[in-house]
C-alpha cells in the first residue's frame, strides 16, 4: 500500500500542491526490509528500517502509517501523536481495536488523526459522515464494504463459479487480505462497519458487539433460488437506528454484517466485483449513495492523498482540530442485541421428500408465531433429500433461532438449515 501512495504522490503531488499552495516531499520511508525489491522505485537513500527516527525527525511534518498490523503500527501512531504530529492511516484493524484511545490522544495533543482509507478504499465515506452529513441524524447505513466477498459473490452469480477458485483469484489480484478468513468470515467488513457506526452515532462500537457472519455458507444453489425469487445475495453491513424504546437510551442501533437477500432491482444488488457502495440515509437529506473501488492500491492511495492534503492544510492554517477525528457525543448509546432485531428471512432446508414434512415445519414456525410468505420446493432434485426454501415474514432473530433449533431436530431434516436475512431497505 505504501508503494501505491508513493507512486500516486509522484504522479499527482504537484497537482495537489498547485491546488492547495502547499508543497509536499516524501522525506523518508520506513520499511521492514530495505533490501527487498519493490515494484515502486523509491531512492535507496530515503529508505530506512528505523521508523522511530522517521517519526521523530524534526523535518517530518506528517506521518503516514501504511504498514498494517496492530502492534508496531500503534507504536508509530502514538509516537507521532505524542509529538503533536498529524497522522494519516489506512489501518482499519487498529482503529477498530483502539480507535477510541487514539482519537482521544490526538485530541489531547492538539493534532489530528485521518483515516479515510480505512473504510471502503477510494470512497470518501469518512469525509461524508464527518463533514458533509454533519447536519443529519443517520437513520440507516447499508454498505457493501468488503471487495473480496463482493467479487466472490458476483462471480458465483454471473458464472456459477466455485467459491474457492474465485477466492484464489481475489488473492492473486491483491485485494483479499493475506489471511482470507478476515474477508470471507466477515471480520474485515465488521471492522469497517464498526468505524462507520461509531462515527455516525457518536459512541464507540467495539467489534465484539457487531453481529458478524461471512459468506462461506452461501452456495450456488442459494444464489439461484434467490434469483428466482427476485433477489441477489450480497454481504451487507448495516447500521439501523431504533426508537429509544423501554431502555430509555437515547440512541439504540443495530450493527451487523450478514449475507443478505437484496431485491435484484435495488442499486446495491448491482454493485459488482471489487466495487463497494455505501447507502446513507439522513433524516434531513434522505438517501445518499457512494460508490467506488473499495480495495486495491490505487483506490486506497487516492484516500490517503486526500488525508495528506487535509493534514497539510491544517498545518498551514493552524486548524489542526477543525474537524475532530471522532468526538464521542452520545453518552447513552447502545448496540441492540442481535436476538432483539427483526428481519425477514430466507430459509433453506434439506428435507426428506415425504407427505407431512412441510406441515410439520410450518407447525413449528406457527407455534413461534412466525409466518411464511412463500415456499419453493424445486422440481428436479430427486434423491434422499431435497431442498425446501421458505421465505419468512418479519420475525425476531431470537424467535427464528429457537424455531430453527426445533426444526433441526425433526427426523425429516437433513443437514444444517441455512438462514439469511432479507432486506427491503425500508
Ligand atoms: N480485503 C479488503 C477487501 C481490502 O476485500 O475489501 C480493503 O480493505
Amino acid at each position: 500500500m505504501g508503494g501505491g501512495v508513493y507512486h500516486a504522490l509522484q504522479r499527482n503531488g504537484g497537482l495537489i500542491s498547485s491546488r492547495l499552495g502547499v508543497k509536499f516531499r516524501v522525506s523518508q520511508v520506513a520499511v521492514r526490509d530495505v533490501s527487498k525489491s519493490r515494484p515502486v522505485d523509491i531512492p535507496r537513500a530515503r529508505l530506512t528500517q528505523d521508523w522511530r527516527a522517521v517519526v521523530e525527525n524534526p523535518e517530518t511534518d506528517i506521518v503516514c502509517e501504511l504498514m498494517g498490523g496492530v502492534t508496531t503500527a500503534k507504536a508509530v501512531i502514538t509516537t507521532a501523536l505524542k509529538l503533536g504530529k498529524p497522522v494519516v492511516t489506512a489501518n482499519k484493524a487498529l482503529l477498530s481495536a483502539c480507535g477510541e484511545e487514539l482519537f482521544e490522544l490526538a485530541k489531547q495533543r492538539g493534532t489530528s488523526l485521518y483515516y479515510e482509507a480505512s473504510v471502503a478504499g477510494g470512497i470518501p465515506i469518512i469525509k461524508v459522515l464527518r463533514e458533509a452529513l454533519i447536519g443529519n441524524r443517520i437513520t440507516r447505513l447499508y454498505g457493501i464494504v468488503n471487495g473480496t466477498c463482493n467479487y466472490i459473490l458476483t462471480r458465483m452469480k454471473l458464472e456459477g463459479a466455485d467459491f474457492s477458485a474465485v477466492l484464489a483469484d481475489a488473492q492473486r489480484l491483491g485485494f483479499a487480505e493475506a489471511e482470507p478468513s478476515l474477508d470471507v468470515d466477515g471480520h474485515d467488513g465488521a471492522q469497517k462497519i464498526g468505524i462507520l457506526a461509531s462515527l455516525a452515532h457518536g459512541f464507540w462500537v467495539p467489534p465484539a458487539q457487531i453481529h458478524t457472519e461471512g459468506i462461506r455458507e452461501v452456495t450456488p444453489l442459494d444464489i439461484q433460488f434467490a434469483e428466482q425469487l427476485g433477489y441477489t445475495i450480497k454481504l451487507i453491513a448495516m447500521v439501523k437506528k431504533f426508537d429509544a424504546g423501554r431502555s430509555g437510551k437515547t440512541t439504540r442501533i443495530q450493527v451487523s454484517i450478514t449475507p443478505t437477500l437484496v431485491p435484484s432491482s435495488h442499486v446495491l444488488a448491482n454493485v459488482n466485483h471489487v466495487f463497494n457502495a455505501v447507502l446513507v440515509r439522513g433524516d434531513v437529506v434522505g438517501d445518499t449513495l457512494y460508490y467506488g473501488r473499495g480495495a486495491g492500491q490505487d483506490a486506497t492511495a487516492s484516500s490517503v492523498l486526500s488525508d495528506i492534503a487535509d493534514a497539510a492544510l491544517d498545518l498551514q492554517c493552524h486548524t489542526e482540530q477543525r474537524v475532530p477525528a471522532f468526538v464521542p457525543h452520545e453518552n447513552d448509546g447502545e448496540v441492540v442485541k442481535i436476538d432483539d432485531t427483526i428481519s425477514r428471512y430466507y430459509l433453506r432446508l434439506s428435507v426428506v421428500d415425504k407427505p407431512g414434512t412441510l406441515a410439520r415445519i410450518a407447525a413449528l414456525l406457527g407455534q413461534s408465531k412466525i409466518g411464511i410468505s412463500s415456499v419453493i420446493q424445486p422440481e428436479g432434485h430427486e434423491g434422499e433429500s431435497v431442498p425446501l426454501i421458505l421465505m419468512i415474514h418479519d420475525a425476531s432473530f431470537a424467535a427464528m433461532s429457537k424455531a430453527l433449533t426445533k426444526i433441526g431436530r425433526l427426523p425429516v431434516i437433513k443437514g444444517t438449515p441455512v438462514l439469511f436475512r432479507v432486506e427491503n431497505f425500508e
